[in-house]
């Protein structure tokens, strides 16, 4: 077999074997194929497709690049979730305590940014001493004795997805679904979790821009997880503006640390943790219902439970917790100022993706797969759509490592708002629940 062949097999629209796909998967894994290749081919993806068929292979053969965690005798009921990518998406550093300070044990495998929207794994790394490359040993140690553990992929663990991800993510072949659904999905297999939540994020600021593309994404992804024997459910949620007020790594650590600490007044953020804590707790069968999920998820978050929780984790993987206590340790940006609103009116439009790029040129994320990320940057976004706004209120706070940076970003955030002279509606936060 042959690598060339291969990927003009998928330039030509073919379908390939899973025998090719395995070949392609293994080989890239090894390194004997390199990035140029593996890049023509995920482009080839990106623009052809794959059928279900092929993305399941792709997806076992993602999953089968390292080891698979069996978590009998660990922890056999423990859940994971997972979003498609967005633009101040930080319910993953809210939820997971949330549901752990209720008695779930939860196993997680998170990703770094990718494109405009960010990843869990470079937000956590803002906090200094933190480890978020776990081996598989203390993967497993750490869900046994405490019933949380959060760790990035690792020379064990869903190899070729870490590979292929930073790739993607600097080839602008992101929003593939085939690629989306096997990268997510070989991350879930491989982590062993059998009650698995997937956020499908649907909007400008997410990969799928509509709701019937979010929806076939969240059918792939629950099937692909009832043909191996898990449960899987998928919530559809709006990203058509960034989720809370904070976008940009350390922005977003102290935004889920406020909310953890009943500080935060962000109303989407707040909705959407309670509703994918409320459901993970029914899937695992605490919680006979929404309410009742959502009152334990309340509890928790009230009794300061949740926050304790994540100090837990945090430090369980040398991160120091003395910043989570005291958030004003976080360094800040050199340059921070607000960007007033131009006009009177009602928002209509704060979009998303344009934030997410912003926040990306500002070196929130990466261009190039070496790039280093500056955890300070990022935007404050000070409303949400449908509020009123009067001209010259701050609109949005920008944090900037320089000068150049910080009028690029205020003339690409000149164009994100629209405003409307009549009130308009909120947008809703959660479209529905496949699976
Ligand atoms: N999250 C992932 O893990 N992979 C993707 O491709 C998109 C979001």
């Amino acid at each position: 077999m042959n690598v060339v062949d291969i990927i003009i097999k998928k330039r030509d629209g073919k379908e390939l074997s899973r025998e090719e796909i395995e070949f392609f998967i293994n080989g890239f894994t090894r390194e004997e194929i390199p990035d140029y290749q593996a890049a023509a081919w995920a482009m080839a993806v990106m623009c052809r497709g794959m059928t279900p068929t092929e993305t399941t292979f792709l997806t076992m053969a993602m999953a089968h690049s390292g080891e698979i965690l069996s978590l009998n005798g660990v922890a056999e009921n423990a859940v994971d979730k997972h979003s498609t990518g967005g633009v101040g998406d930080k319910t993953t550093l809210i939820v997971q305590p949330i549901v752990a300070a209720c008695g779930l044990q939860v196993a997680k495998m998170s990703g770094r940014g990718l494109g405009f929207s960010g990843g869990t794994i470079d937000k956590l790394e803002s906090i200094p001493g933190i480890r978020l490359n776990l081996s598989k040993e203390e993967f497993l140690a750490q869900l046994k004795a405490h019933g949380t553990v959060l760790s990035g992929q690792s020379g064990d663990l869903a190899p070729a997805d870490g590979k292929l991800y930073a790739l993607r993510d600097v080839t602008g072949t992101v929003p593939s679904m085939p690629l989306i659904a096997s990268s997510i999905m070989s991350k879930k297999i491989a982590a062993g979790t059998h009650t698995i939540l997937l956020d499908v994020k649907v909007g400008n600021g997410a990969f799928m821009e509509t709701l019937p593309q979010a929806t076939e994404l969240a059918e792939l992804m629950v099937a692909i997880g009832k043909q191996i024997g898990r449960t899987v459910k998928a919530e559809l949620s709006d990203m058509n503006q960034p989720l809370g007020y904070a976008v940009g790594n350390i922005l977003e650590v102290k935004e889920a640390i406020a909310m953890l600490r009943g500080e935060s007044t962000a109303p989407d953020l707040a909705e959407h943790c309670l509703e994918s804590s409320a459901v993970l707790l029914q899937m695992a069968g605490k919680a006979a219902d929404d309410a009742a999920g959502r009152a334990m998820a309340r509890e928790a978050l009230a009794s300061g439970r949740a926050f304790e929780n994540l100090k837990l984790l945090i430090g369980l993987q040398d991160g120091d917790t003395a910043y989570l206590d005291e958030p004003d340790r976080f360094p800040l940006a050199p340059v921070i100022r607000e960007i007033p609103a131009a006009q009177d009116g009602w928002l209509s439009e704060i979009n998303a993706r344009r934030i997410g790029e912003t926040s990306v040129d500002l070196g929130a994320g990466r261009v190039k797969k070496s790039d280093p990320i500056d955890h300070r940057v990022g935007i404050i976004v000070h409303h949400k759509v449908g509020d009123a706004v009067k001209r010259g209120e701050p609109l949005f706070t920008i944090h900037a490592n320089s000068e150049e940076k910080f009028t690029q970003a205020a003339e690409r955030l000149a164009a994100a708002c629209v405003y409307q002279s009549e009130p308009c509606p909120k947008l809703p936060q959660i479209y529905g629940l496949i699976g």
